[in-house]
């Protein structure tokens, strides 16, 4: 098997990677070393010459030329790359998966103080209070060590060998990997690949339950139920599931009646967790049924739609619809985790898959370019559901960029206050088009990928959207096939819809339009804009009629 030492600049990789290795006469392969053999150049000279970006190409090379897993029982290689290469998700998915990662964990005091005495210059350290530069890189990082078994990494080197080689025996290889786990002030998040039951089972443990009131739905508990149950049994707990009608007749408030007298049927008390399972209409109404049940029980969110992973199950919004309308009585209720696993998504079908990726373009749009990049070069590949782009880690890659990227929206706006807002891009006309069809036409997903194009339209219209931005973003629309052709809806309705809208602020909408790295907001866009944008995306109508 392969060992791979994380850490920070000071932890010790090299000197108890050697000695690991040299007890298993295994082979050790310090990445570092390798990159500067390779470019014939120091680190801090490949810096200057390349810049970061430069050195992080090479160090991804360094990481694919490791080639695949040592499959063998016993430790071959003992691999130490820099602190900073499990940062790119490209390379945590290459390093953690089929892999034992280790994180030689220490105090930035200490491990100031070993740099001090370390004749190698790091670069992201250099000219800068070490302490702080280390408390910084430990806040920045600590999710990507965060996900490896952890080891104190501060203790002689003898005694730290022995620590790693008891975490090594005693986790081995796991079946699945862990991609990235942090505690958040929105509940603790973990994202990985086959690792559901195993981080459920935990999350159970760490909330001292016995017994696991698990809520899902037919087609969600039918495709990753009988998986997730032998997982749990097998830790001991109690466990009983409470099927909900699927998709969005789940999100009723008679459904959350009938269950709640279920639960109080079975004498659920407020110290049993509520373990929701299933897609975003699921998890509302499970969430719900958390929120208010004897005034609110613990609730693990085991999400099992691309639009779950990545939206609806982080953020803590959740709630039912009304014939009124959709999503008016709910409650804010943080989970206590996150079980974010990419496997349960191998049998979501295409339209569901596709139609997430209309808040992935989002979330690439609101500014992050290499989401942007991921999706113009495997966009179409995740829609199809391809299993190579699993295999290739951009799903995992997907899914961890968006749902942290919302993390940390919500983070700093629990409440959906202002910076909230712009994660509702697209989501104007998005609604307004989706209510337009009655909420069964369109997925949500499709509606925001055309609510996306008008908000493009309007911004460059408007002059807050450069030309070639819009057209990027309107191009990756077409590349994953959302929000083509015309949709066949009366304008009048729309723009019915659009007025509604609960966004609406003292009479005027608040437009979240993109810019040329990511977004503005703007109370001030002609109804006349709108109208016409909004014509633009609909079905000409001749003599009234839908032509
Ligand atoms: N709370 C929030 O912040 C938030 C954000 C976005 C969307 N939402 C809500 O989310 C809902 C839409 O979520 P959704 O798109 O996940 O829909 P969904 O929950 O209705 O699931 C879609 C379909 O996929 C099936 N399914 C679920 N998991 C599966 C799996 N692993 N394999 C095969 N089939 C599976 C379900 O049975 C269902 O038929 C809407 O009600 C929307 O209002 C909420």
């Amino acid at each position: 098997m392969d060992v791979v030492l994380i850490g920070l600049p000071g932890s010790g990789k090299s000197a108890i990677g050697r000695r690991l290795a040299a007890r298993h006469d295994a082979t050790f392969i310090d990445l570092d070393e390798a990159i500067e053999h390779e470019a014939a150049a120091r680190i801090p000279a490949i810096f200057e010459r390349e810049g970061e970006s430069g050195f992080r190409d090479r160090e991804r090379a360094a990481i694919e030329g490791l080639g695949a897993p040592d499959g063998s029982a016993a430790i071959r290689r003992v691999i130490a790359p820099g602190g900073g290469a499990v940062v790119d998700p490209r390379n945590r998915w290459r390093l953690y998966r089929g892999r034992v990662p280790v994180w030689l964990d220490g105090r930035p005091e200490v491990l100031a103080q070993r740099l001090r005495r370390s004749p190698n210059v790091r670069p992201l350290i250099a000219g800068r209070d070490p302490i702080r530069a280390l408390r910084d890189l430990t806040i920045s990082r600590s999710r990507f060590y965060g996900a490896a078994a952890r080891v104190a990494g501060m203790a002689e080197v003898g005694s730290v060998v022995d620590a790693v080689d008891r975490v090594v025996r005693e986790s081995g290889v796991a079946r699945g990997a862990t991609l990235l786990r942090s505690d958040t002030t929105i509940g603790r998040v973990v994202i990985g690949e086959r690792i559901a039951g195993r981080v459920l089972a935990e999350e159970l443990g760490r909330l001292g339950a016995g017994r696991a009131i698990v809520i899902s739905e037919p087609g969600a508990w039918g495709a990753v139920g009988r998986t997730l149950e032998a997982d749990l049994r097998g830790s001991g707990l109690t466990i009983e599931v409470l099927l909900l009608p699927q998709g969005e007749a789940a999100k009723t408030l008679s459904v959350v009646e009938t269950t709640c007298r279920d639960l109080a049927r079975r004498r659920v008390e407020r110290r049993d967790p509520i373990v929701a399972v299933g897609g975003g209409a699921l998890g509302d109404t499970a969430g719900f049924i958390a929120a208010t049940y004897l005034r609110g029980v613990p609730l693990v969110h085991v999400p099992t739609t691309l639009v779950a992973q990545i939206d609806s199950s982080i953020g803590g919004k959740t709630g039912v619809d009304l014939p009124e309308g959709k999503n008016l009585v709910g409650a804010f209720h943080q989970p206590t985790a996150i079980v974010i696993d990419i496997a349960l998504l191998a049998t979501l079908p295409e339209r569901e898959r596709r139609a997430a990726l209309g808040e992935a373009v989002k979330m690439a749009a609101l500014g992050d370019e290499r989401l942007f990049e991921l999706l113009e070069a495997r966009g179409a590949a995740i829609a199809h559901g391809d299993p190579s782009a699993t295999a290739d880690g951009s799903l995992a890659e997907l899914v961890e960029r968006c749902a942290w990227a919302k993390v940390e929206v919500v983070a700093a706006d629990e409440r959906e206050t202002a910076v909230r807002i712009a994660l509702n891009l697209g989501h104007s006309l998005g609604h307004a088009f989706e209510a337009a069809g009655g909420y069964r036409d369109l997925r949500h997903g499709e509606a925001v990928a055309f609510g996306l194009r008008a908000a493009c339209r309007i911004g460059v219209a408007a002059g807050v959207t450069p030309v070639d931005r819009a057209a990027r973003i309107e191009r990756l629309l077409d590349a994953v096939g959302l929000g083509t052709g015309l949709l066949p809806y009366s304008l009048a309705a729309v723009l019915d819809h659009l007025g509604a809208d609960k966004k609406h602020r003292s009479g005027r909408l608040r437009w979240v339009l993109p810019t040329a790295t990511g977004h503005a907001v703007h109370d001030d866009v002609p109804d006349d804009l709108v109208r016409d944008v909004a014509a633009g995306l609909l079905v000409p109508v001749v003599g009234g009629v839908a032509s």
